[in-house]
């Protein structure tokens, strides 16, 4: 068996991170979101792994995850040349897929337990498909899936306007080569897309057998900027393990679950876990509160924040309290210590600052 992993698309919605980042390698807990699907694939026992890339974004995903070796799996690059849907996204991917049952995974996505179980009943009961259903509260957001009374998948439609069910479709999937077929006979949807949603009411109307599993455990879809803080909430909360590994003077106070990286000196401050620190920061005189992570060589000075994410190498000086930030490589932010109370920015194409 086979993975696949979406990791092209647009990433509209978290420029102006995507300018210059893969949305697939922001971090949460300071490890790509990327890491944690290749970590749940290889528990799950596969190894040979596709990721599909995008022209833009691709080279920064070869250069994170090389060829699998960190993992012990063998790694596959397919260029997406434009991002024309999840359907076409496994069309693209025919000659790697071959005709071999295949796990599909978007490189976005983040679930709760990992996927052994899925897995494992796929390959007991071999339906054409097995899909990941989870509960929500606005299903119109997304692909739905209605269930006939013996809990069997009936019905699939993309962002219905009357949902009839509240099952979202979770960007896991388990296919057998028949989704080709099934492709084949579908056309772009309105948005000019083909639509995976399309591809598995196909294989329904061709008589093919649904299977589905609903997640009771979280789901997290990292496309927007809050959803990628409730997602370090969410890691931080459930994956973070005390380590010490920096210096804390004896001015400063740790309290919860807190990882301190190598390198990393804090002085006269508060740490408040679940919180992760990455290596060589430098935090002084400042509060990180929890469910906060900062990137590798950052500095933080006379500060306070939370539920935030800082990624590498910023400098965060006399901010009073700095509350459900994301904020990109390198960014400096400072309050002026003297004059009137003027905001001075330079910012890059597509910020968002609220002050
Ligand atoms: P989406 O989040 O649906 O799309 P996007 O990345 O274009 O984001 P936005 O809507 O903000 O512009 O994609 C889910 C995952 O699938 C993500 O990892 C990107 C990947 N993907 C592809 O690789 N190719 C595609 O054609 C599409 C639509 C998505």
């Amino acid at each position: 068996m086979k993975a696949l992993i979406p990791s092209g698309g647009k990433g509209t919605r978290l420029k102006p991170l995507t300018n210059t980042i893969a949305k697939q390698l922001l971090p949460v807990a300071n490890k790509p979101i990327l890491f944690y699907i290749l970590d749940q694939i290889k528990d799950a026992g596969i190894t040979d792994i596709g990721i599909v890339i995008s022209p833009e974004t691709g080279d920064f995903i070869k250069e994170a995850v090389g060829d699998g070796s960190r993992w012990g799996v063998q790694i596959s690059y397919i260029i997406q040349s434009e991002p024309l849907g999840l359907a076409h996204v496994v069309k693209t991917a025919q000659d790697f897929l071959g005709n071999e049952p295949f796990l599909m995974f978007l490189g976005d996505n983040l679930i709760q337990g990992g996927i052994k179980s899925f897995v494992r009943e796929f390959k007991h009961h071999v339906p054409d498909a097995l899909i990941l259903l989870k509960e929500v509260p606005e299903p119109r957001l997304f692909g739905v899936a209605e269930l006939d009374t013996s809990g069997k998948v009936s019905h699939m439609v993309e962002k219905p306007k009357e949902p009839k069910s509240n099952l979202a479709l979770v960007g896991v999937y388990l296919f057998t080569p028949q989704i080709h077929q099934a492709i084949a006979q579908i056309k772009p949807s309105w948005r000019g897309e083909l639509e995976i949603t399309d591809a598995i009411q196909k294989l329904l109307d061709m008589g093919r057998e649904i299977r589905s599993h609903i997640l009771t455990g979280w789901w997290l879809d990292t496309g927007k900027k809050d959803d990628i803080l409730e997602a370090n909430r969410a890691v931080l909360d459930e994956f973070l393990k005390e380590d010490m590994q920096g210096e804390v003077d004896s001015k400063s106070r740790i309290a919860g679950k807190v990882e301190i990286s190598k390198g990393t000196k804090i002085e006269n401050s508060i740490i408040r876990g679940p919180v992760s620190i990455a290596e060589n920061c430098q935090i002084t005189n400042s509060r990180i509160g929890s469910f906060t992570s900062v990137g590798a060589g950052s500095i933080i000075e006379n500060s306070s924040m939370g539920f935030s994410i800082i990624l590498e190498n910023c400098r965060i000086s006399h901010i009073e309290r700095l509350e459900d930030s994301l904020i990109g490589r390198g960014t400096e932010i400072k309050r002026r210590q003297e004059g009137f109370k003027i905001i001075k920015l330079f910012l890059g194409d597509d910020a968002r600052v609220e002050l």
